[in-house]
């Protein structure tokens, strides 16, 4: 998050083209920030024994949609320029990375992931290959962190819940974080007046527009300027972070129907786990754009009902008054 701006998009030239400013630049950002150079200039040297004009490394999660923390993980995006998708001798690529790097392949995963930790920072990285949908929703999770600052702070406070009460680790059967961003919007999104609108219901004319990326239409109205006029209940809904955090524990653990509704942040209009046939699983979270992708998916029965008992407890927690902090409690800035 400290990351110097040229860092967040680094462009990997070819090696004709690369000048010493370049290169200069490039062990600058390493050095200041995240000295994984061979890393990236592996990245790139493999960009030219294979003949691809250039490769990119792209920041998405967390580190770029608002909600990161000091801890948070740093989630990059390998594309070729000129590859429209990963083919076989770009997923090879990755296999000749890990022998650089002390690295470890994740090719259980939906797109083929590198995870590292860097020893000196204490970062923790993944680098996957073509998730273009994730820099999509990456870019929606930013608009909507930056329509009332009362979203960040109430998604910062979801994740590290998750993380307090040992539910928020996709790879260890819980949910993802960025699947409690998504419980978080929906929630603001349902709250009566609004705190934020369906960006993806907000378009010109009688048909929303069409922009496919994996096959998925990834359009949502993202000129946040032009947004007080196109949506009435801006700016209408007044109440304090407290409140709508309580608010939210209220939600999941007293209103929302589980076993009927899905949580979508697509559309404003009830979505019901018999329409998308996803019955078999009590919390149904539904990806924004690709709409076969449900979060909770690779929940067990167990680890559900663990949740359940988190957010229960949360609000019976939160929701009694206290006089004084207790010292013996980690203090949640830690997490900040
Ligand atoms: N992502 C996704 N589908 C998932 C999980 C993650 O598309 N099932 C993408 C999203 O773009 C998300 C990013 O991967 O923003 C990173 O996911 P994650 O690490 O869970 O969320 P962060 O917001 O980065 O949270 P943290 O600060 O805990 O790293
Ligand atoms: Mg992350």
């Amino acid at each position: 998050k400290d990351c110097p701006e040229e860092f967040k998009k680094v462009e990997l030239e070819p090696l004709p083209a690369m000048t010493a400013r370049f290169l200069k630049t490039l062990n600058q950002i390493c050095e200041q920030c995240f000295s994984t150079s061979d890393l990236f200039l592996s990245v790139f040297f493999l960009g030219q024994v294979f003949h691809c004009p250039s490769a990119r490394l792209q920041l998405f999660g967390s580190s770029k949609n608002g909600f990161g923390f000091r801890q948070s993980d740093l989630d990059i995006c390998m594309v070729l320029d000129g590859q429209e998708t990963a083919d076989v001798r770009t997923r090879s690529w990755l296999g000749i990375l890990f022998s650089l790097r002390n690295i470890l392949p994740i090719t259980t995963a939906k797109v083929p992931i590198v995870k590292f930790y860097h020893v000196r920072t204490g970062l923790e990285g993944d680098i996957s290959l073509y998730n273009t949908l994730a820099l999509h929703n990456t870019h929606l999770l930013a608009c909507y962190a930056a329509i009332d600052w009362r979203v960040k702070i109430l998604c910062y406070v979801m994740k590290v819940f998750a993380k307090m009460c040992d539910i928020g680790d996709a790879s260890r059967g819980s949910l993802s974080s960025y699947a409690y961003t998504l419980l978080a919007l929906f929630f603001l999104q349902q709250r009566n007046p609004p705190v934020i609108p369906v960006l993806q219901e907000i378009y010109d004319g009688e048909k929303k527009p069409e922009l496919l990326v994996d096959g998925w239409n990834v359009y949502f109205f993202d000129d946040l300027k032009a947004l007080p006029g196109r949506w009435p209940q801006h700016g209408k809904n007044v109440e304090t972070v407290g409140q709508l955090w309580l608010g939210l524990l209220q939600f999941y653990t007293e209103v929302f129907d589980f076993r009927e509704h899905v949580i979508s942040i697509r559309q404003l209009a009830p979505l019901t786990t018999f329409n998308k046939q996803w019955t078999s699983k009590y919390i149904v979270i539904e990806d924004p754009f690709d709409l076969n992708h449900n979060l909770g998916s690779g929940l067990s029965r167990r680890m559900t009902n663990f949740i359940m008992k988190a957010f229960i407890n949360g609000r019976k927690v939160f929701g009694t008054p206290v006089t004084s902090y207790p010292p013996e409690y980690p203090s949640p800035m830690e997490y900040f």
